[in-house]
């Protein structure tokens, strides 16, 4: 695959006495851009809740800025606020508003939704450790790249590398898309969304990676695994932490599911396999006793990126079987 060429803007030094948050997101951009040009990549956070009085999460995707205002306290976002930050990334950056998208997330938003706000159909590709993703900043309330699990990409396609990869719960395939760009020998992305299936196949496409061994399925990930015939070396579990959709039959929970959801997961690993289980709810407890002759690992901490300041954006774990209990999970053949 061709290197994709990239730019990362230049921004002034010099302290700005009147605005603390212009020099914050200054210091982090500067911080973080030595590092994202070392590693061919244009989509990272450029500020995260560093300063109370500004609840906001800033991302840079090439060039465009989502701001994620955070509601907890029922505050609303205001036009003040609104302008302060339009400026700031006016002076440093040379924004304009139609650079700047706003999302504001509130805690009461407890079922995640997965519908179309928008109809501008406005993708555009950004640049993750060398590799494209398609990103839409005005349709839906998320992007198509969660930026907090890019190290855990990396993470997965180094284990991945010449293996297969089940990946579950795929939304727009970015963890297969990194594998299979990165050496994975056959990637199955399952998730129960049409219009993130359709998502995925093109970020295998902007990449030029063939969809003959990157395969794509929209279904139920809890009924999927009853009834899949395959066997994997990497399994990937990163859910919603409530869902409810039409096209399942109940309510996901994963506090409750992700017993049934891994175990189900075990039974399609290869001898050596390793699971890697993870999840953005911060209530969510991991009770390592109900996986028996499983060694688990939390790795949250070396999975959080360097722009990420907030320890606990996602929990991850990674699952291993010991060789002396493998034979007592149930196994099917390898389709492939
Ligand atoms: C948090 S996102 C997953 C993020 C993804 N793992 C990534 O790293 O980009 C949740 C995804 O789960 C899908 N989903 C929700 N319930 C599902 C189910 N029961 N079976 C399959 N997919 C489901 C949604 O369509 C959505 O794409």
């Amino acid at each position: 695959m061709t290197q994709p060429s990239f730019i990362l803007p230049e921004i002034a030094d010099g302290e700005d006495k009147t605005s603390q948050v212009k020099n914050r997101i200054r210091k982090n951009y500067q911080h973080v851009r030595k590092w994202a040009k070392r590693c061919v990549t244009n989509c990272f956070r450029i500020y995260d809740r560093d300063i109370k009085e500004y609840p906001l999460a800033i991302d840079f995707y090439a060039g465009r800025f989502c701001i994620h205002f955070f509601s907890y306290e029922g505050d609303e976002l205001s036009n003040e606020l609104k302008d302060e930050i339009m400026k700031v990334l006016m002076d440093l950056f040379k924004a304009g508003p139609k650079d700047v998208f706003w999302r504001v997330r509130s805690k009461r938003e407890k079922i995640e939704q997965y519908e179309k706000v928008a109809g501008k159909e406005q993708f555009f590709t950004v640049i993750e450790y060398g590799v494209k993703f398609l990103v839409n900043l005005t349709d839906y309330l998320d992007t198509g790249l969660f930026l907090d699990h890019r190290e855990t990409r990396q993470m997965v396609a180094s284990y991945a590398k010449g293996k297969s990869l089940l990946n579950l719960f795929a939304y727009t395939c970015s963890f297969s898309v990194q594998a299979a760009a990165n050496g994975a020998r056959y990637t199955k992305s399952v998730d129960l969304s049409n219009t993130y299936t359709a998502w995925g196949r093109d970020n295998f496409i902007v990449n030029d990676l063939s969809l003959d061994n990157n395969e794509i399925i929209r279904a139920d990930c809890l009924k999927y695994l009853e009834y899949d015939a395959g066997s994997y070396d990497v399994i990937v579990i990163d859910p919603p932490t409530i869902s409810r959709s039409k096209k399942m039959d109940q309510l996901f929970d994963i506090q409750t599911d992700y017993v049934s959801l891994i175990r189900h997961a075990l039974q399609k690993l290869n001898p050596s396999g390793v699971i890697f289980f993870s999840t953005n709810s911060r209530k969510f407890r991991f009770d390592k006793t109900l996986f028996p002759g499983c060694t688990i690992q939390d790795i949250t901490a070396k999975t959080i990126p360097l722009d990420f300041h907030n320890q606990k954006i996602h929990q991850c774990y990674l699952l291993k079987v010991s060789p002396a209990a493998f034979s007592t999970f149930s196994k099917v053949v390898a389709k492939d």
